[in-house]
């Protein structure tokens, strides 16, 4: 199966369908109950004083909802939304011309905020908290700094690498919220949602079975949803049965868990090539010829969060519940972390 087909990133081909099952306003945003309830209140409080949303910050693994949530903010505070990303930014230069052209009261979406060059990001700290640019203009000694007033705007900021954002950045964002991954009743509500947008017709079971092996991940869930409906089209059903949707994911090698080929593969190289680990994240990746990015930001979180995987300084271990899945008897009496997540 295509290894990509559970990646966290849109491929291009699957951006148009994706924006078309995005929701548009705060009520339509599924899940996430906490998140939704507390920036409604900052929205509407915002929107009572006519003022710009403070900044905001959303973190999470891929797909759950961060791009979706800044254009949301937009729409409910009635307002523009200009959208670029960390590697985009590669002078101080453009993010400048970006934040002279914002008009009053609109939203600067930046994706991947994390990545964001050093010296870009100096010019931010005095955006975001005066509202004004510090420009240097000239060089050597004829050089001189002019300050230059910024329409009201709201940053909101995306990333899936918390960890990876300056202290002094984190610090200007007035609202920050974490992703969680999502609970199967709500993918399940996602998925009935998305095939009633995309016109076909699903049985609340094969939905279910559907929202199950989605790996907690909205986009995931959509992706699946538009697999299985090709083998259901395909083989003449008119609709997603439970059985259809089980044979139809079984066929994409999408297991019980939501655990595809490459995660299977992750457990089965931990356990096989390195004795259940420890094993640290460099060697794993180069054994299995992936990408150390790719495993650390789409598969080690998912992994870790339902109890397959545990980190210990020394590295990656596997966990009896891993050992389970792959079909082997638990390794006996090593290491306190061997049992499971604690
Ligand atoms: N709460 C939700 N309710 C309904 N659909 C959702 C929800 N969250 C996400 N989705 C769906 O999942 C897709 C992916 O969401 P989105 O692009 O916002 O994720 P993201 O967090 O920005 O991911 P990335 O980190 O890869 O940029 C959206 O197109 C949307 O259809
Ligand atoms: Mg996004």
């Amino acid at each position: 199966m295509d290894e990509r087909l559970l990646a966290g990133s849109p491929e291009p081909q699957e951006r148009e369908p994706e924006r078309t099952l995005r929701p548009a306003a705060l009520g339509d945003f599924v899940g996430q109950t906490k998140l939704k309830e507390t920036l409604g209140v900052f929205l509407a409080a915002a929107r009572r004083r006519r003022e710009p949303l403070d900044h905001v910050l959303l973190f999470g693994p891929p797909g759950l909802g961060k791009t979706t949530l800044a254009h949301i903010i937009a729409r409910e505070m009635g307002a523009q939304v200009r959208v670029t990303a960390g590697p985009v930014l590669e002078k101080a230069g453009d993010l400048a011309a970006i934040l002279t052209n914002l008009g009053p009261g609109d939203i600067l979406f930046i994706d991947e905020i994390h990545r964001i060059p050093a010296a870009v990001e100096e010019i931010l700290y005095p955006a975001l908290e005066d509202g004004k640019l510090d420009l240097v203009i000239g060089t050597g000694p004829a050089a001189r700094t002019v300050e230059l007033r910024l329409q009201p705007f709201t940053l909101v900021g995306a990333t899936t690498r918390a960890g990876l954002l300056s202290t002094p950045l984190t610090a200007r964002f007035g609202i920050t919220h974490r992703l969680d991954y999502y609970d199967t009743a709500s993918l399940k509500t996602i998925v009935l949602r998305s095939a009633e947008i995309l016109g076909c017709p699903i049985d609340e079971d094969g939905a279910g079975e559907i929202a199950r092996r989605s790996r907690g991940t909205p986009r995931i869930a959509n992706r699946l949803l538009r697999r299985v409906r090709d083998f259901v089209e395909v083989a003449g059903e008119n609709r997603i049965s439970a059985a259809g949707a089980r044979s139809s994911l079984d066929r994409l090698e999408v297991d019980h868990f939501g655990l595809d080929e490459l995660d299977r593969r992750i457990l089965g190289t931990i356990v096989d090539r390195f004795g259940g680990g420890p094993v640290g994240l460099s060697a794993l990746a180069h054994s299995l010829g992936e990408d150390k990015g790719t495993l650390e930001d789409l598969y080690e979180p998912f992994l870790l969060q339902s109890g397959f995987l545990t980190r210990t300084p020394k590295g990656r271990v596997a966990t009896a519940l891993a050992y389970r899945h792959l079909g082997l008897p638990p390794r006996m009496g090593t290491g306190p972390l061997f049992d499971g997540p604690a």
